[in-house]
């Protein structure tokens, strides 16, 4: 039999996606879904491998025994959530393993702010890029990047292709109990006079770059992602979401909202995932 041509692939896509269906396997997707695909769940997997590496000291430096065991699970959640992505992109035709050894998930940059530009060629976030310096950048971390994920990741619960869709299932649990962790420790480090400043300075770091993440309003490439059923909502909408929550946390801990101001060039036309 003659092989299915790309023109009657792409319109029986485009009918599954009108009437809300899922992707199953490779032979449905045209050659724009998988390449669109690829790329979100690649910016997915590098994002939480550099995550999990970043956080890798603070198993030795936290503060104390119990929060030593905490940040090691943090860790080992990361690790699987990246691990069950190049998992799924392998099945996608992506050589992991080459991927892997080519890229350094350790590295990180010393500027303070380098909006939006990637520093090396793996796909992650570039919010990956920046240092976790003190316990309270980890928990500010938690707080607003967890939490920046976690609005971000909630199209990829609901998108098109149901192998994502299942992966993200467990993983989103995951970054819900680690935004838990972020709140309990910003509550604990907001009540103490002692802590409340510099808890406030890493937040007021954190902050500006996780809202750069999301992307810009009324992106192109946005507009595909929905085209394609692998996002549901503006990159703008998922931004403000996460500040109208971060508002609410602020003003239930006594902190102030750190100014943003939306600045093009800081932000990516795409938005990242992940935490
Ligand atoms: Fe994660
Ligand atoms: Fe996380």
């Amino acid at each position: 039999m003659a092989t299915e041509s790309a023109r009657v692939k792409e319109e029986k896509l485009a009918e599954k996606l009108a009437k809300g269906g899922k992707v199953e396997t490779l032979e449905e997707m045209t050659d724009e879904y998988r390449e669109h695909l690829t790329h979100l769940m690649m910016m997915q997997a590098d994002s939480e491998l550099a995550g999990a590496f970043g956080y890798v000291p603070w198993i030795a430096k936290s503060p104390d025994i119990k929060e030593t065991l905490q940040v090691a699970q943090i860790v080992k959640d990361e690790v699987r959530h990246a691990r069950v992505m190049y998992r799924l992109l392998e099945g996608m035709g992506v050589d992991v393993d080459e991927y892997y050894k080519k890229h350094n998930f350790n590295l990180r940059v010393e500027s303070s702010d380098i909006g939006t530009e990637r520093v090396a060629d793996d796909k992650r976030v570039n919010i990956f890029y920046y240092p976790i310096e003190t316990w309270y950048d980890f928990i500010m971390f938690n707080f607003c990047m967890d939490r920046g994920a976690g609005h971000q990741l909630e199209d990829s619960l609901h998108c098109s292709y149901k192998p994502w869709c299942d992966a993200m299932d467990g993983i989103f649990k995951e970054e819900a109990m680690h935004m838990a962790h972020g709140d309990q420790w910003t509550k604990k480090l907001s009540e103490n006079a002692k802590t409340h400043g510099e808890l406030q300075t890493a937040l007021d770091k954190w902050y500006p770059r996780t809202m750069n993440i999301f992307g810009r309003a009324n992106s192109p490439k946005n507009k595909i992602y929905r085209k394609l059923g692998l996002k549901s909502r503006d990159n703008d909408e998922v931004r403000q979401a996460f500040a109208k929550e971060v508002a609410q946390k602020c003003s239930e801990f006594g902190l102030g909202v750190p100014k943003w101001t939306p600045e093009e060039k800081k932000m990516t036309e795409e938005p990242f995932i992940p935490g």
